[in-house]
């Protein structure tokens, strides 16, 4: 049983395999106030962890310094307004204009398995996988039933947390301003943060600094969780490495606006919290309704960076990606997105197709451009209607066209959005989010549509199931091109325009889900702008997300690390694209590209037919690579050793198999220096009992090459490493390196 309360002493202990979390019950009044969350322990019986210089834990001989007591302690849930003056995770706008809130436990239940959250994504687990505690407790004073939801599991080092509030009648409807997912309170120190930031073509780069004094926070108020700043925060002891030290991670598995937070009291002490972004937040709940908030995962590592990345990888992967193709490999696709833009046409896709197809190349995606009047970016959406003008025959033609040739075939929809020039708009203004009477902000010359009015969604639903339904389509690219502006929603009265960016993200959750039920088939990829939506809320929906529209094999160094770092491989969609670079105008070999993508799912985003014939000649070897390879990337257990965001020289990553019997070894040289000594690389992850050969594959067979091949012991490979193969001539040069029990 991973959690258990000790009666007497009124401490909650809950133990994951090398982490354990404990709070305690303290006076009659109920405070629940944390203890400890860090490397398991193997007794609930510690010092009085939450005792002060102050006294005791208990406020109420002293009623006099009640203030000094609550701007100290470090609570389980942080209430508003009553002399905590740290950020709280929950407050309120009650009918008579009070704001703070307070909390007293009354009971709890503990239970095997782990309930879903209705409409919503969270991780899931049987039974004998997982625990869960709920803690009910009350705020009287505004009438409302707080619900702490805490579950562990047994596999994996990861806690989730989320809060469920339900209005037990003093008033007839109260405001919720502020439901933050989890608050942890740690013991003073020195700590880092670690937090990705971002934009547009380069999402998710690592950002570590030093905690200061105050608050420091990233968050979203865009409508989706962004390019720019990213629903995670890491908080690490400041000498902790890849591989060694304390970190604890928190991950938001929701798709909206979110906080990030970590603040440093006057005590040296910090908070960590994090939740739905209080701003533009105002949810109405009346008598007997609940809210729930989304749920935040928890992951604990003394083993540094490096271990809470696999832990978060292999949580995603075993419970929470439900998707059919988690575990198989994903048919490796080209995109015509970068080979023709909106310039396209039935017979310039087959020209495509056919070339690709005897390739090896396994699936074509016809991206934006294919429906209403099309041909740019500033019309049409929501008019998802065949342009028989570039498309004759329609779909149905096409997809049995690209069939016959052994193909299967994906299309791109944007199907939360609404083109001012569109028939839809024209006949439904007010399905846009917007302001009545204020001139709406375009993005890409379009608005979005109001997900939070079930009409939209049904409409927006049957939409996509048409398309689907029309032709043989076995991948769907789901994209959002803008952030929300103008909030604004014309169902939704005055006391209730608060409510519209969660409904939003409510409205595409439902999409989904109901989606993925009718079409349990259908390889799902979701899309933002490249990765703005690239977040563990969407993952519950689709297994694999477009990572960003920079698919330079160099720029994808720091970007892949970024999202790797949360993120399994399996989920990383990488293509190998054309060059120069669309983005940067950058060449890189096409060997190096493929290497950079068989970090991901695996794809192509450039003409076939135009690429140079040496490139093209390659292609059957790289997908070869890919079959012999992705098993070990999809599954694997993904190793960090060099990374060139910090050293902007080089980069290196390895993945090794569960059972250790093999690995993968990827070796960038991005900027090759003169006159150096060759590279060192540690191994890591291996057995150090088992001997392995050593190879570097060979791009020109497709295979292990027969020179320089290394027999080694696993210890040798990770403790004394080997050297760095040559042929680094030129910047950008790439080696893959297999190794295999022998
Ligand atoms: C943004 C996506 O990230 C691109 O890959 C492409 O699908 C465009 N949108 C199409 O408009």
């Amino acid at each position: 049983m991973g959690i258990v309360f000790y009666e007497n002493e009124r401490i909650f202990k809950l133990d994951t395999p090398h982490s354990t979390y404990m709070f305690e019950l303290v006076d009659k009044e109920g405070f629940m106030l944390h203890m400890y969350y860090g490397r398991r322990l193997s007794d609930y019986r510690t010092a009085d962890l939450t005792r002060t210089d102050f006294g005791k834990a208990v406020p109420s001989n002293n009623e006099r310094e009640r203030c000094s007591f609550n701007d100290c302690m470090p609570f389980e849930y942080a209430t508003h307004g009553l002399g905590d003056y740290r950020d709280d995770s929950f407050k309120v706008l009650n009918p008579e204009g009070y704001t703070a809130t307070s909390l007293e436990y009354r009971s709890h239940i503990i239970y095997s398995g782990k309930p879903a959250i209705k409409g919503m994504p969270a991780t899931f687990g049987k039974d004998d996988e997982c625990t869960t505690l709920e803690i009910i407790a009350d705020d009287p004073y505004n009438g409302l039933e707080v619900t702490l939801i805490y579950t562990v599991f047994e596999d994996v080092d990861a806690i989730t947390r989320s809060v469920r509030v339900k209005n037990t009648g003093k008033y007839a409807n109260i405001k919720l301003t502020k439901v933050l997912s989890t608050c942890v309170d740690f013991e003073d120190g020195d700590y880092d943060t670690i937090f990705l930031h971002g934009s547009w073509a380069r999402e998710r780069t690592i950002d570590r600094n030093r905690l200061g004094y105050g608050k420091h926070y990233v968050s979203s108020k865009r409508g989706e969780s962004s390019h720019q700043e990213h629903p995670f925060i890491a908080l690490l002891d400041k000498n902790t490495t890849e591989d060694a030290g304390e970190v604890w991670g928190f991950n938001f598995v929701y798709s909206g606006n979110f906080i990030a937070q970590a603040e440093k009291s006057q005590f040296k002490t910090v908070r960590v919290m994090m939740g739905i972004n209080p701003e533009d937040f105002c949810w109405n709940l009346h008598t007997g309704e609940e809210f729930v908030a989304p749920e935040v995962v928890m992951v604990y590592s003394h083993e540094g960076i490096g271990a809470m990345s696999r832990t978060f990888h292999d949580l995603y992967r075993k419970h929470l990606i439900r998707s059919k193709y988690r575990n198989v490999r994903r048919p490796i696709l080209i995109n015509n997105w970068e080979a023709t833009y909106f310039d396209f046409t039935t017979e310039k896709l087959i020209a495509i197709a056919k070339e690709a197809s005897e390739l090896g190349i396994e699936m074509l995606v016809m991206d934006d451009g294919w429906f209403g009047k099309r041909n740019f970016d500033d019309s049409s959406l929501g008019d998802w209607i065949v342009n028989e003008n570039k498309l004759p025959g329609g779909l149905k033609y096409l997809v049995d066209e690209v069939n016959k040739l052994g193909m299967k075939f994906g299309i791109w929809m944007e199907p939360e959005m609404i083109s001012p020039d569109s028939d839809l708009y024209r006949a439904h203004p007010d399905w846009a989010i917007h302001i009545p009477g204020r001139r709406g902000v375009q993005s890409r010359a379009q608005f979005v549509l109001d997900m939070s009015r079930p009409e939209v969604v049904d409409y927006t639903y049957n939409q996509v199931r048409s398309i689907l339904k029309s032709a043989n389509i076995e991948y769907l690219k789901w994209d959002m091109n803008r952030q929300i502006t103008d909030l604004g929603s014309s169902m939704l009265d005055a006391g209730s325009q608060g409510e519209l960016f969660h409904r939003y993200v409510l409205g595409v959750y439902e999409l989904q889900e109901r989606l993925v039920t009718e079409f349990p088939d259908l390889l799902l990829e979701n899309c933002s702008g490249g990765g703005a939506r690239f977040d563990p809320g969407i993952l519950y929906y689709g297994p694999q997300i477009w990572t960003s529209d920079d698919a330079d094999a160099v720029e994808r160094l720091k970007i892949q690390q970024g999202t790797a770092l949360i993120y399994p491989m399996s989920t990383m969609g990488a293509h190998v694209s054309d060059c120069p670079n669309h983005q940067v105008g950058r060449t890189t070999p096409f060997e190096t590209r493929g290497y950079v993508a068989l970090a991901g799912t695996f794809g192509y985003e450039l003409d076939v037919t135009r690429i140079p014939k040496e490139d093209r000649e390659m292609i059957p070897a790289q997908i070869a690579m890919y079959h012999k390879f992705n098993d070990i990337v999809r599954e694997g257990d993904y190793y960090r050793i060099a990374s060139f965001l910090e050293n902007g020289l080089w980069d290196c990553w390895e993945v090794v198999t569960k059972d250790k019997t093999e690995a993968v070894l990827t070796i960038v040289e991005v900027l090759h220096q003169p006159n150096y000594k060759s590279r060192r690389i540690r191994l890591k992850g291996l057995d150090p009992e088992k001997t392995y050969r050593v190879a570097t594959f060979d791009i020109k067979t497709a295979d292990d090459s027969t020179e320089n091949v290394l027999e080694l012991k696993g210890d040798a490979l990770m403790f004394a490493g080997i050297n760095a193969p040559d042929g680094f001539w030129g910047d950008f040069k790439s080696k893959l390196i297999h190794i295999k029990e022998i």
